[in-house]
């Protein structure tokens, strides 16, 4: 199934509570977190310098950057601690039949 604007990513029931996963879409770089019972992406590039994110810790809305502890806000993408203080993009999310998918074109910077 395909969803106009959405790439599919993977299988819901592939992703693990609070462990994000990378995906490259169209040469974009996404971290899906599945926290809670929702689902979000965000760019996969932390905005204080250039480490994924999606090797962080995930805890509660959040995932803390593991080079400087900044944690950023997987709704919004906005830094809710210091050293970074630059939004990182995220993206619409959908859940279609069991699968994942997300826009990478219509993104959200903060
Ligand atoms: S590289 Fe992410 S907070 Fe510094």
């Amino acid at each position: 199934m395909s969803i106009s604007g959405y790439t599919f990513l993977c299988r819901f029931d592939v992703l693990e509570e609070d462990v994000p996963r990378r995906f490259e879409v169209e040469g974009t770089p996404v971290s899906v977190v599945l926290t809670g019972d929702e689902v979000f992406a965000i760019h996969d590039v932390c905005s204080h310098s250039a480490v994924s994110l999606s090797e962080g810790e995930v805890e509660g809305c959040t995932v803390e950057c593991w080079l400087h502890g900044s944690r950023f806000d997987l709704r919004t993408g906005k830094p809710l601690d210091p050293p970074a203080s630059r939004p990182v993009p995220v993206y619409p999310v959908r859940i279609e039949d069991g699968g994942v998918y997300v826009d990478v074109v219509s993104r959200s910077d903060g």
